[in-house]
């Protein structure tokens, strides 16, 4: 039995579609360029009062989906403008309204979005370029090798508009069934291989965005469709395939409510190399907890960038009679609201890569060391003794690869550290491990393209399933997230093939 019912019905697209009218326009140049807010990371600062605010503080961010509809819709810009700082055009950037007809590009009502947002410093996430719905009426009189072409040229003249302006595209939406196999449609019966054909194609159009994959009712780890979602994700990476996100959309409804288990689902997807997002929240009732457990799985996973609620207020909301979102009809935060604020700004992991505050404390300069500096400490244990270089630490071939370890980033309870996997020999290798010795009351919460044994003390990182084969001369890297009071570098690294 399947105990995540199907996706709330959605409306007939013919309701919300745009009538944008008469011809429609070839490309309209995009006016403004993005002045997008970067996240600078700093978890020791004040909490935020505003989600953006809060969502910043672990290098993250909080968006919103809007319609063109809501472009004078003041009440609506106004929370925008406040609370959030990424925003997704909720139909206006679907194939059904980029591309009417075939060649001809419209871009006005996407552009008139984007252009709003990205003017008042929010970036942007593009939805969606190939699904099976809301698709342009000629592609229904097309299959086989003429939909495919259509399909490529359609990525390509969408992504042409808009190259470099985006942070992350949706490339393919909802192509799983929930028996976890793929589902029928039109792009489906063109062949298996549509939705790698899809992303090879954006990531040639624009290889400055995220590519994305999106889908519903792949929250819940065990089940059928999450795993098969899974399973092309990691396929993908495997064969390099370019998919760098994957969104989990995050409708909650009476049925299919937040699952136990979905942070592992998050830090499952993460640990293939991938950022994962939530992408179209919204809950029925805005049940507080749901939206409480939703916002503190995110936060407890690194590469979990950031919320996207679908919509703003009840009255924006394509489930409205549920009233699923943070602000009710009249503008009002809702206690949802407060439990997300809060569980945003209880983050305790940063994104990883994201940049930190500069330091509001003493620089480093004039701060003088508080413990003792390594030259007067005497060593505490006779390193000659414990390190005779007589018993190889593994069955592996030491020397084949090296490890060499740096600090990204760190803060008052903790620190991402990552780890360069070299291959400075002529033969390619089939697989390492890397090992290395964390120290007293470091943690490690969470490891990416590596799969750890151990998480304290003495640990070893193994390749991924994608990154094992390193060629002569060639590196890799996998990164790790440490919990504790000190960012001492760990020691004792040693790598060994296979
Ligand atoms: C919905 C819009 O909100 C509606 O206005 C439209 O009629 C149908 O599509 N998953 C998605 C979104 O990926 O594009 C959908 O948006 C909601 C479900």
């Amino acid at each position: 039995m399947n105990d995540v019912p199907a996706q709330p019905k959605r409306r007939t697209r013919g309701a919300a579609r745009l009538l944008l009218g008469g011809a429609c326009a070839l490309a309209i140049t995009v006016s403004s360029m993005a002045l997008a807010t970067f996240a600078r990371a700093d978890l020791s600062g004040p909490p935020g009062a505003t989600l953006k605010a809060a969502a910043e503080r672990s290098g993250r961010y909080f968006g919103a989906a809007m319609g063109a509809d809501r472009l004078n819709d003041s009440g609506f810009l106004t929370i925008a403008n406040r609370e959030f700082d990424m925003m997704t055009a909720v139909n206006e950037m679907k194939p059904d309204a980029t591309e009417p007809n075939r060649g001809q590009f419209d871009f006005r009502a996407g552009d008139a979005i984007y252009n709003w947002a990205t003017q008042r410093g929010m970036r942007f996430r593009g939805h969606t370029l190939a699904w099976h719905a809301q698709q342009p009426r000629f592609w229904g009189s097309l299959s086989g090798s003429a939909l495919r072409t259509a399909m490529i040229e359609h990525i390509n003249g969408v992504m042409a508009h808009y190259k470099g302006k985006f942070a992350y595209w949706d490339v393919v939406n909802e192509a799983f069934a929930e028996n976890g196999s793929r589902r029928s449609s039109n792009l489906q019966s063109t062949g298996n291989d549509w939705i790698e054909v899809a992303f090879r194609t954006a990531h040639a159009a624009d290889p400055s965005v995220k590519l994305c994959y999106n889908d519903y009712n792949i929250e819940n780890w065990t089940y059928a469709k999450t795993q098969g979602v899974y399973n092309m994700i990691r396929d993908f990476k495997s064969r390099g395939v370019p998919v760098d996100c994957v969104g989990l959309q995050t409708h909650f409804t009476g049925g299919s409510s937040l699952p136990g288990n979905f942070q592992q689902t998050l830090s499952s997807f993460a640990a293939l190399g991938v950022d994962v997002a939530l992408t179209e929240a919204d809950v029925t009732n805005a049940s507080t907890s749901q939206y409480q457990g939703l916002t503190q799985a995110c936060m407890n996973v690194p590469r979990c960038v950031g919320i996207t609620t679908w919509g703003i207020r009840d009255s924006d909301s394509w489930r409205g009679s549920e009233n699923p979102l943070l602000f009710d009809r009249n503008s009002n935060p809702k206690a949802a609201y407060t439990a997300v604020l809060n569980a945003l700004n209880a983050a305790s992991t940063t994104v990883p890569g994201t940049p930190t505050a500069p330091p509001t404390t003493a620089p480093p300069t004039t701060a003088p060391p508080t413990t003792a500096p390594p030259t007067t400490a005497p060593p505490t244990t006779a390193p000659p003794t414990t390190a005779p270089p007589t018993t190889p630490p593994s069955t592996g071939q030491p020397g084949a690869c090296t490890a060499t370890y740096r600090m990204v980033n760190s803060w008052g309870g903790g620190f991402q550290g990552e780890v360069t996997v070299a291959n400075n020999g002529s033969t390619t290798l089939s697989g390492w491990t890397v090992r290395l010795t964390l120290a007293g009351g470091q943690t490690i919460a969470n490891v990416w393209n590596g799969i750890n044994t151990g998480t304290s003390g003495a640990v070893g990182v193994r390749n991924a399933e994608y990154n094992g084969s390193l060629g002569a001369n060639t590196s890799t890297t996998f990164g790790f997230l440490v919990n504790g009071s000190s960012s001492a570098a760990p020691g004792g690294l040693s790598c060994t093939s296979p």
